[in-house]
C-alpha cells in the first residue's frame, strides 16, 4: 500500500519509560507461567519468548490444537536468499505461473490490454490494478472429469497513476483527465474470476458465469447495519444513504465460512478533496480519520469525492463489504456493524459456541486492532441464513496491559463512555466515529495494525504491526516495544480457554523484525534465524492447511533487500525462526497469501512492481512480468508450485 503518510490519533497512552515497562512485563509474565503451570499448562520447549519468558500454552489450547506442539523443524525447503532484482525468485523445485496481470481480460468479450489506449470500458472487463487480498472459494466440479475449479477473489487496492499512464508527467495530480480517472476508478475494486485446475496448473475461466468486476464506481452497493440509511451518510445521490457506487482502496480481507468474499476499505481519506469549515459538524470527525487527503483528483470531476459539496461522503467509506460471489448478480453490502476505520483485513473464525469472530487491524500509526463477535451462530447446514451474519454482533476493541494481559473492550451504544453527552446518540455515531469511539475506551495505539490471523485449531491469533518509525521513546508500550519502529514485529495473542469469543486473553512477541545483527535495531528472532531469514515490515500473512504462518512483507526493501514471503516457526524449539520463500521484483510488495486447502497451491499478488523514487510509465524499475519494452510492468497474482505437485513448503 502506500501508507497514510501521517497519523491522527490524538489520545496517545501515557508516557512511561522503557525500563518500567521491561520490568514490570517481566515480573508480570514470571507469575503468570508459575500459576498455568500450577494449573495444569505446559511449557514449551527450546526458545524462549521473545520477551525472554519460556513459551507456555494452555492445556485447554492443547486439546484444541491436536498435533500443535512441535519439537522439530515445520518447513522443508532451501531457502532463497537476500536481494533486489528485475525478476522473482523461489527455492529450487519450485514453479512460478503468472496466473492473472492487470489488464487481462476476464470475460469472453473482454478486449486485449492496450497500454497505449486504456479506458474505462475496457478495464471494467479487465483485471485492475494493484492486486492485494487474494481469496479462493472451491467449487464443485460441474464436468465428468471432476476438474477442480474454484473462484478466485482478488482487491485491486489502488492504482500507481505514474507507471500506469504514458501521458502522466511527474506534476501529478495536475496533468490527470476525467477519462484517466475515470480508468483509475475502473482499476480499482476487486475481481472474481473462475480458474480450473487443468493439466497441473491453474486457468483463468473466462467463460464463467461467475466472473464479475467490483469497481470504485458503477457498481451498485448497499448499506447494511446500525449506520445504514442515517443521516450522516446522505448525499444528494442517495437522500435515503442506502445505495452506495463502488468501493475503493480496497486491501486485504477474507473469506467467510458461508463462501462471501469480505473486501475492506483501507485509506479512504485519500480519494478526498476540497475543505469543511471548522465548526462543521463533521470536521472533526474527518481529521480523526485524516479526511481529506487528496492523493487522487476525483473529486474534481466528481461530487462525491468533494467535502466541500458532499461532507458526509467520507462516512461512505472505510467500511467491510461482503459480496456474495455465488450470485453474480448479488449487490454488493458495506456491513456497517464492522465499524469504520482503515481496514486492512478480515478473515474469520469461529468461537467456540459457533458464533463468527472477524479480527480486524485499522491500518495507521497508532491505531487499533479491533475484533467482531456475530449475534448468531454459523449454521453450516444453511447458508442463506448466514448471509446476513454481519449485520448483529458486538464490535470490539484491543486493549494491550503492560503485563500481557489482553482485554477486548466493547463498542456498545451505552456504555461506558459512548454516550449522548459524548456525542454518539447511537450506535450508528459508534461505528461511524469507531476510531473515537475507541480512543474514549482507552484501546492501545499500535505500531499499523496490518492483517490478523487466527491458528487453525490453537486458538492464537497473530497481530502483523508493520512499522512505526513516529513513536517516540517516551511513547514506548510493552505491546510496541520499540521507540522509531523501523520493521514492525508480530504480537501474539491466545484466547481465554482457546475461545475467540472471550474478552480477556494474554498477548506476547513472536518476533521484532529487522536485522538481528544489528544490535541498535533490537530485533529478536530465533538465533537459528539465517541470514536470509529475517525480514522487516510484515503486513499480509496465511496460514497453510498444516497451520504453520507464512508473512508477506511490504516495506523490506528499507533493509536492503526486496520484498517477499517468508515461513515463520511458532512453535517449539524453532519458535522465531524464518525461511525465505519469495522474493518479490524490485519495487513491488508482496500480498494474498493463500493456500488451497490440499496445500499444493500457493497464491501470491505481486503489487505495484517497477515502482520506485522516479519510477514512471517510460522508466519502470523493471518490467515484470512481461519483460516487453512495449508494456509497463503488471501488478500480477502468481501460482506458486512444487514442480513434484507435492506440499508447498515441505
Ligand atoms: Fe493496504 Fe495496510 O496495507
Ligand atoms: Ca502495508
Ligand atoms: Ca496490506
Ligand atoms: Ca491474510
Amino acid at each position: 500500500m502506500r501508507d497514510s503518510d501521517t497519523f491522527v490519533n490524538p489520545s496517545l497512552d501515557d508516557n512511561k519509560s522503557l525500563e518500567q515497562l521491561i520490568e514490570r512485563r517481566f515480573s508480570r509474565r514470571h507469575l503468570l507461567q508459575g500459576s498455568m503451570l500450577a494449573a495444569g499448562a505446559l511449557s514449551l520447549p527450546g526458545l524462549a519468548g521473545c520477551d525472554g519468558q519460556p513459551e507456555t500454552i494452555a492445556a485447554s489450547d492443547l486439546d484444541n490444537a491436536g498435533d500443535a506442539v512441535f519439537s522439530a523443524k515445520r518447513f522443508d525447503f532451501e531457502e532463497i536468499t537476500r536481494g533486489s532484482d528485475e525478476t522473482h525468485h523461489v527455492p529450487t523445485g519450485y514453479d512460478v505461473d503468472v496466473l492473472l496481470r492487470w489488464g487481462d481480460p476476464l470475460f469472453a468479450d473482454s478486449p486485449e490490454f492496450d497500454p497505449l489506449q486504456q479506458t474505462a470500458a475496457a478495464q471494467a472487463r479487465q483485471f485492475g490494478y494493484n492486486c492485494d487480498f487474494v481469496g479462493f472459494l472451491p467449487l464443485e466440479a460441474d464436468d465428468t472429469a471432476q476438474t477442480p475449479r474454484g473462484l478466485l477473489c482478488v482487491n485491486h487496492e489502488y492504482t500507481s497513476t505514474l507507471l500506469m499512464f504514458p501521458d502522466v508527467v511527474e506534476d501529478f495530480p495536475n496533468s490527470m483527465t476525467e477519462a484517466l480517472s475515470a480508468v483509475e476508478m475502473a482499476a480499482h475494486g476487486g475481481s472474481v474470476v473462475e480458474i480450473r485446475f487443468v493439466a497441473g496448473r491453474w486457468q483463468v475461466a473466462l467463460d464463467s458465469p461467475f466472473n464479475r468486476r467490483i469497481m470504485a464506481s458503477n457498481t451498485p452497493m448497499t448499506y447494511s447495519g446500525p449506520a445504514a440509511g442515517h443521516t450522516r451518510l446522505v448525499t444528494a445521490a442517495d437522500p435515503a444513504a442506502s445505495r452506495g457506487t463502488g468501493t475503493l482502496n480496497n486491501c486485504a480481507g477474507g473469506m467467510t465460512p458461508w463462501g462471501t468474499y469480505l473486501m475492506a476499505e483501507e485509506n479512504f481519506h485519500g480519494y478526498f478533496q476540497g475543505e469543511l469549515d471548522a465548526d462543521h459538524p463533521e470536521t472533526a470527525n474527518h481529521q480523526r480519520y485524516g479526511v481529506p487527503g487528496g492523493w487522487f483528483q476525483w473529486g474534481c470531476y466528481h461530487e462525491e469525492f468533494n467535502v466541500s459539496r458532499e461532507p458526509n461522503a467520507p462516512n461512505r467509506y472505510g467500511w467491510v463489504v461482503e459480496v456474495d460471489v455465488l450470485d453474480p448478480q448479488s449487490t454488493p453490502k458495506k456491513r456497517t456493524a464492522l465499524g469504520r476505520f482503515k481496514h486492512e483485513g478480515a478473515e474469520s473464525v469461529l468461537a467456540a459456541d459457533g458464533r463468527v469472530v472477524l479480527y480486524m487491524g485499522d491500518d495507521e500509526r497508532f491505531e487499533y486492532v479491533y475484533k467482531f463477535v456475530t449475534e448468531d451462530r454459523y449454521d453450516p447446514d444453511n447458508r442463506a441464513a448466514n448471509l446476513d451474519l454481519l449485520d448483529r454482533g458486538t464490535l470490539y476493541v484491543a486493549r494491550f496491559e503492560e503485563d500481557g494481559l489482553l482485554q477486548w473492550l466493547p463498542l456498545q451504544h451505552g456504555q461506558g463512555p459512548l454516550t449522548v453527552e459524548n456525542g454518539f446518540a447511537s450506535q450508528a455515531d459508534v461505528v461511524i466515529e469507531a476510531r473515537r469511539a475507541a480512543d474514549l475506551l482507552g484501546a492501545t495505539p499500535m505500531d499499523r495494525p496490518e492483517d490478523v490471523e487466527a491458528q487453525p485449531g490453537t486458538g492464537r491469533v497473530y497481530v502483523m504491526l508493520t512499522n512505526n518509525t513516529e513513536r517516540e521513546v517516551d511513547q514506548v508500550h510493552a505491546a510496541n516495544p520499540r521507540a522509531n519502529n523501523a520493521f514492525g514485529h508480530i504480537v501474539e495473542i491466545s484466547t481465554a480457554q482457546g475461545d475467540h469469543a472471550a474478552t480477556t486473553g494474554e498477548w506476547n512477541i513472536l518476533v521484532q523484525c529487522g536485522d538481528p545483527a544489528e544490535p541498535s535495531f533490537a530485533a529478536m528472532w530465533n538465533p537459528q534465524t539465517s541470514d536470509n531469514g529475517w525480514f522487516g515490515s510484515p503486513d499480509n500473512c496465511a496460514f497453510d492447511s498444516a497451520g504453520r504462518l507464512w508473512v508477506a512483507t511490504d516495506g523490506n526493501p528499507t533493509t536492503g533487500a526486496a520484498d517477499g514471503l517468508w515461513a515463520l516457526e511458532t512453535e517449539g524449539p524453532l519458535r522465531g525462526t524464518g525461511y525465505a520463500f519469495f522474493r518479490a521484483p524490485v519495487g513491488a510488495e508482496v500480498c494474498g497469501p493463500r493456500f488451497t486447502a490440499d496445500g499444493k497451491t500457493l497464491f501470491l499478488a505481486v503489487q505495484h512492481p517497477g515502482d520506485g523514487e522516479r519510477a514512471t510509465f517510460a522508466q519502470p524499475t523493471t518490467r515484470w512480468p512481461d519483460f516487453d519494452a512495449a508494456v509497463p510492468p503488471r501488478p500480477s497474482v502468481v501460482a506458486i508450485y512444487r514442480s513434484d505437485g507435492g506440499l508447498i513448503g515441505s
